[in-house]
């Protein structure tokens, strides 16, 4: 069934979304949603600090990695997709990071996912061809001093993911998520220092993994000053690809 405002896709997206700190994976992904129903997105930023609220032992771990704005450790990020996807029935739970042979993912559109934040070095993404291949890997580039500006306005409602920006979209009431009525928080590695760090790290480590999908095909790139400008782009592309 098709909802107003609503596209439904033919075959499956296993979508990835790469991009500097800031630059609107999130935002994005929330949107997609909005506009394909089938898609689900696993943010691996959110899985972290979800497991740094619980203070499991792998979220106090994370935590000083995260709040310095250096990237935690593969093999502990690789656990914790791993997981996830097993959670989502995404891949068998007899699958491990080391196997080298994926089962053939299913190409029904309700095995449709986005990936934001993961993988983010080249060694993430090899070990995920072996546990899932992705069939699209998404660019976002927007200029750094745009993205700048926006850090400082951004609020998250944390059990969701959920985004926010006190000037381009906020809550329908100050402080609140529009869904539940929860606080809004900051997130703590949401200052200017932290950010550059990212930011740093991040010019480090993509471009050898944007090459290792650049090399398979994969990779679209899609620029704009504002996620106003890249959402109908992305949706066009993915309507492309997926709806026909
Ligand atoms: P993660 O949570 O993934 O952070 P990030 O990559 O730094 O990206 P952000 O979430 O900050 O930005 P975004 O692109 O989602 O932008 P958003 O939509 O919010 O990772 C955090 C940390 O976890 C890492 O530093 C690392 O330590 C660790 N980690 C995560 N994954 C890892 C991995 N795979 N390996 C190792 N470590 C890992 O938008 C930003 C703001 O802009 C928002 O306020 C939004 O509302 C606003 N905005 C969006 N569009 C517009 C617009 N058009 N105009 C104005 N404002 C806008
Ligand atoms: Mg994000």
């Amino acid at each position: 069934m098709t909802h107003v405002g609503t596209t439904q896709l033919k075959r499956a997206a296993r979508v990835i979304l790469v991009g500097a700190p800031g630059v609107g994976k999130g935002t994005q992904a929330e949107r997609l949603m909005k506009r394909f129903p089938q898609l689900t997105a696993v943010s691996s930023g959110d899985l972290l600090r979800n497991a740094v609220n619980k203070r499991s032992p792998l979220g106090q771990e994370a935590q000083s990695h995260m709040k310095s704005g250096s990237l935690v450790p593969d093999n502990m990020i690789l656990q914790l997709i791993l997981s996830e996807l097993q959670a989502k029935d995404w891949v068998s739970s007899e699958s491990s990071v080391s196997d080298s042979e994926p089962a053939r993912p299913s190409d029904s559109p309700s095995a449709s996912f986005i990936l934001d934040g993961f993988p983010r070095t080249s060694l993430q993404a090899s070990r995920l061809d072996t546990l899932i291949p992705v069939n699209l890997v998404v660019s976002l580039i927007t200029p750094i001093n745009i993205i700048i500006g926006r850090i400082a306005d951004r609020w998250v409602h944390a059990p969701s993911g959920r985004v926010y920006n006190t000037g381009f979209n906020k809550p329908k009431l100050e402080g609140k998520d529009d869904i539940t009525g929860e606080p809004l928080t900051r997130r703590e590695d949401d200052n200017e220092d932290t950010w550059k760090t990212r930011l740093k790290k991040f010019g480090e480590t993509s471009e050898p993994l944007l090459e290792h999908y650049d090399k398979k095909g994969l990779l679209w790139t899609v620029q704009g000053n504002s996620s106003d400008e890249i959402s109908p782009k992305l949706f066009t592309e993915f309507e492309d690809r997926f709806c026909c």
